[in-house]
């Protein structure tokens, strides 16, 4: 099966085009193109992402992305006929304007690609941002007439490290079920129970702020820029502890009876502290970045590790941005080896682990397995961004 998947949940616009097969049992993909565009620039001077910015600019850069995608994946035939688009397309895109414009001229070039389904992230994430992404996949679903497969964005997180992102090569990872994901990234911190394929049970989760959200509220109050978790993380590798002055953060709820996380005290803690210290010389905020991000790792492993204990989990799968922190891979895989010899961990590849248009495309690949996908005009119609969709 040949998919070609969009995400646009936040602030990165992705596009990707996978050949996946081989089913529940052995399932492989190759990667034929996987591109992404990042806002990051445009929302750095905001300190976080702008919805109407982030619409905006998927509506804009889909397009170019779509074309550089298909043309990567050898998919990108010119055609002579130059037949305009459908007319439904103006209703669908209506409030996407500069999608509507580019694909007005892109689509009349080329001939339907050979593909098998549209997958899309609805939800979770910022509304307007995902209505783009759908609003293009309904698009084109009806001028190519391939069907649509709706993916939930925790699921492709949970799923990511089933990829591998060289195209060249063919992965074949499995899980081994019972297993336990543990999804962290700027919107969500949740410890999930997958008793099989595309079976979602969240355990836990995060009572306020998410850990991707908690590092990036710490960079902003040590003076670092959006997005705070790489930045944090390099301050943190650059800091010897012998030269450490004894700052100590708590470890929110790491000790309560259930699998859920807080993060806003500790933010909390360290806006007080840098208080307390007033000037912040370049050593206190590595020691700054170090303790927090110790507190963060020490608070998500332990609550993993219960999980991994109660379930009797045979694997343990990271996915989300936070997944792509050195200090937290390597803690899971301490815990797995000392512990848990016989679970299966699957990690992403770095790149996987922020928001990709590749792992939508795996999730779709399941989901079309399980249900088919929706091919009716009218059952396209009806799929809607959901800004708050649950993982289930
Ligand atoms: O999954 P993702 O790309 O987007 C969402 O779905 O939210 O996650 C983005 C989050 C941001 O909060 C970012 O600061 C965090 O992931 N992040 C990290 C690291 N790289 C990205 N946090 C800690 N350490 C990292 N190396
Ligand atoms: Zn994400």
């Amino acid at each position: 099966m040949i998919i070609l998947s969009i995400e646009t949940s936040c602030d990165d616009t992705a596009i990707a085009i996978i050949e996946a097969k081989g089913g529940f049992k052995k399932p492989s993909f190759k990667v034929l193109s996987s591109l992404t565009h990042s806002q990051i620039e445009l929302h750095a001077k905001w300190q976080g992402v702008v919805p109407s910015l982030a619409k905006r600019e998927h509506s804009i850069n889909l397009t170019p992305l779509l074309e550089t995608s298909l043309q990567k994946a050898g998919l990108l035939k010119e055609t002579k006929s130059k037949a305009p688009i459908p007319e439904e397309l103006k209703t669908i895109l209506e409030r996407e304007p500069e999608l509507l414009e580019n694909l007005e001229i892109l689509l009349p070039k080329i001939k339907t690609p050979k593909i098998d389904a549209i997958a899309v992230t609805y939800g979770p994430g910022l509304e307007p941002a995902l209505w783009v992404g759908v609003s293009l996949a309904k698009a084109l679903s009806i001028c190519w007439k391939k069907p649509i497969i709706p993916v939930n964005h925790m699921e492709g997180h949970a799923l990511s490290s089933l990829l591998e992102s060289k195209s060249k090569v063919k992965s074949y990872k499995v899980i081994k079920f019972p297993a336990i994901a543990l999804l962290v990234s700027g919107g969500h911190t949740e410890l999930v129970l997958m008793k099989d394929w595309l079976k979602y049970k969240i355990i836990g989760s995060t009572r306020d702020d998410a850990s991707g959200e908690a590092f990036d509220k710490v960079a902003r109050i040590i003076g670092l820029t959006y997005p705070g978790g790489p930045q944090i993380s390099k301050l943190a590798e650059s800091f010897d502890p012998k030269n450490g002055t004894g700052i100590k953060f708590p470890r929110p709820m790491i000790n309560s009876d259930d699998f859920d996380f807080s993060f806003s005290g500790l933010k909390t803690a360290v806006l007080y502290k840098a208080k307390e210290l007033g000037q912040l010389t370049e050593e206190l905020k590595k020691e700054i970045a170090y303790e927090f991000e110790q507190a963060v790792v020490d608070t998500l492993v332990s609550k993993t590790k219960k999980a991994l204990i109660k379930f009797k989990a045979k694997s343990l799968i990271l996915g989300g941005g936070v997944s792509a922190n050195k200090k937290l891979r390597i803690s899971t895989t301490e815990i797995v080896q000392k512990y848990f010899p016989e679970t299966e961990l699957l990690i992403p590849e770095i790149s996987l682990s922020a928001d990709n248009a590749g792992m939508i495309g795996v999730a779709g690949y399941f989901r079309s397995i399980k249900k088919k996908p929706v091919f009716s005009l009218s059952a396209i119609k009806k799929i809607k961004a959901e800004g708050n969709l649950l993982l289930k």
